[in-house]
């Protein structure tokens, strides 16, 4: 689906499908370089990460494995609740393995924070995040984001895996969504 499709319902686009296909390019090797010689796991956060995994993993070169996990912290609005639950836990153990965290949008950094923690918790021997979009003036939390596509404006977006009560998700492109359709 593409932002002509849904045009009534969005404000305006902010990053193109191609825009994140470069990104995208540009972030697989960086992660390569950086985990020359060792396996990673990455570790796609449910639903919303979904594109940003299948894109990502497909341009990195790495030996890697891929796992999942399902937090709830939105609910069905567009405010985050800053309550994190488990909805879904992975199958491979993370012990001693280069956790790759992978992430669709930062928003206010709870659930990276908690997730960050949580994998630490188990043992793993590295814990990092990629994050294919970041709203800086919305973060309430420190959270280390090695790898960032784009910083966008703090309002709530929708594409590439980003819902609205479960929505635009197959939306190509990243979109502000048009405020009528919530308020
Ligand atoms: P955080 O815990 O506040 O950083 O929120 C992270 C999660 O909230 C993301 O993984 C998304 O699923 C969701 N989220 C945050 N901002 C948006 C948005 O603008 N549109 C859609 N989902 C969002």
């Amino acid at each position: 689906m593409d932002a002509k499709d849904v045009a009534a319902d969005l404000d305006r686009v902010i990053v193109t499908a191609d825009e994140i296909a470069v990104k995208t390019a540009e972030l697989a090797a960086q992660i390569d370089a950086d985990y020359a010689g060792r396996e990673v796991l990455l570790v796609g956060v449910l639903n919303g990460a979904v594109m940003v995994m299948s894109d990502l993993s497909r341009a990195m070169r790495s030996r890697l494995k891929m796992d999942w996990m399902a937090v709830s912290s939105y609910g069905a609005g567009t405010k985050s609740s800053g309550v994190v639950r488990i909805l879904k836990d992975l199958t491979i153990d993370v012990l001693d393995k280069h956790v790759l965290i992978v992430e669709d949008i930062v928003d206010t950094g709870l659930t990276l924070s908690y997730l960050v923690d949580n994998l630490k918790g188990r043992g793993a021997a590295s814990v990092e995040v990629a994050a294919m979009f970041r709203k800086p003036a919305a973060l309430t939390t420190v959270v280390n984001v090695k790898y960032i596509g784009f910083d966008i404006p703090n309002d709530f977006v929708v594409g590439y895996g980003l819902d609205f009560n479960g929505h635009y998700r197959n939306l190509r492109d990243v979109a502000v969504l048009g405020k009528h359709m919530y308020s």
